[in-house]
C-alpha cells in the first residue's frame, strides 16, 4: 500500500491501533527516516497518549504504560548482538503488553517469527510503499480498516 505523505503514515498508525491485542509484537523495518516513529506517533496517539513520542534510538526502550493495551516502543539501531538484546527483558514485557520494533534485523532475523512484520520504502516520488509479512495470529485483523 501507498502512504503519500506523513499524515497518512500517521493515519495508518491510527488504524493499526485498533487492531492491537496485547501480546502482539509489530517490526517496522525500513531506512533511516523511512516513516516507522512516524507511524508509532499516530498509533500512541489513537491510544490516547498525549505528548511527545520520541525516537527511542537512545534509551532503546520507551514505555507507554499509561494506555490500553501498554505499549513498548524498542529502537535496536544501537543493538550490536544477542546478549545486549537479553538485558532489555523484552520477552516480559510482551505478555501484557504490545511490543513495537524498529531495527529488528538488529535482534537476528528470526527473533519474532510470530510478528507482525512491516517494511516501509521511500519510493520515487518521495511517498512511501508499506508491505507486510502478515502472520496467522493477524488473520481478520489484517489489513486494518
Ligand atoms: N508517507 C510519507 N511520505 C513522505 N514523508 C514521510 C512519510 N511518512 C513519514 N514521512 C517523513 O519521514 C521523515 C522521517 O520519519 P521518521 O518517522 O523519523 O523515520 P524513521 O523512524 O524510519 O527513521 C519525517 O520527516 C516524516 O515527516
Ligand atoms: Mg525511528
Amino acid at each position: 500500500m501507498t502512504l503519500k505523505d506523513e499524515r497518512a503514515t500517521m493515519a495508518f498508525g491510527r488504524k493499526l491501533a485498533r487492531e492491537l491485542r496485547a501480546g502482539d509484537v509489530v517490526t517496522l523495518s525500513g531506512a533511516l527516516s523511512a516513516g516507522k516513529t512516524t507511524l508509532v506517533r499516530g498509533l500512541l496517539g489513537a491510544l490516547g497518549h498525549e505528548g511527545e513520542v520520541p525516537s527511542p534510538s537512545f534509551a532503546i526502550v520507551q514505555p507507554y504504560e499509561a494506555i490500553e493495551p501498554p505499549v513498548w516502543h524498542v529502537d535496536l539501531y544501537r543493538i550490536e548482538n544477542a546478549s545486549d538484546l537479553e538485558e532489555l527483558g523484552l520477552d516480559d514485557i510482551r505478555r501484557d503488553g504490545v511490543l513495537i520494533v524498529e531495527w529488528p534485523e538488529h535482534a537476528g532475523s528470526e527473533a519474532w517469527p510470530e510478528a507482525l512484520a512491516l517494511s516501509l520504502e521511500v519510493a520515487d516520488n518521495g511517498s512511501r510503499a508499506l508491505t507486510a509479512e502478515v502472520p496467522a495470529s493477524w488473520e481478520g485483523r489484517w489489513p486494518p480498516r
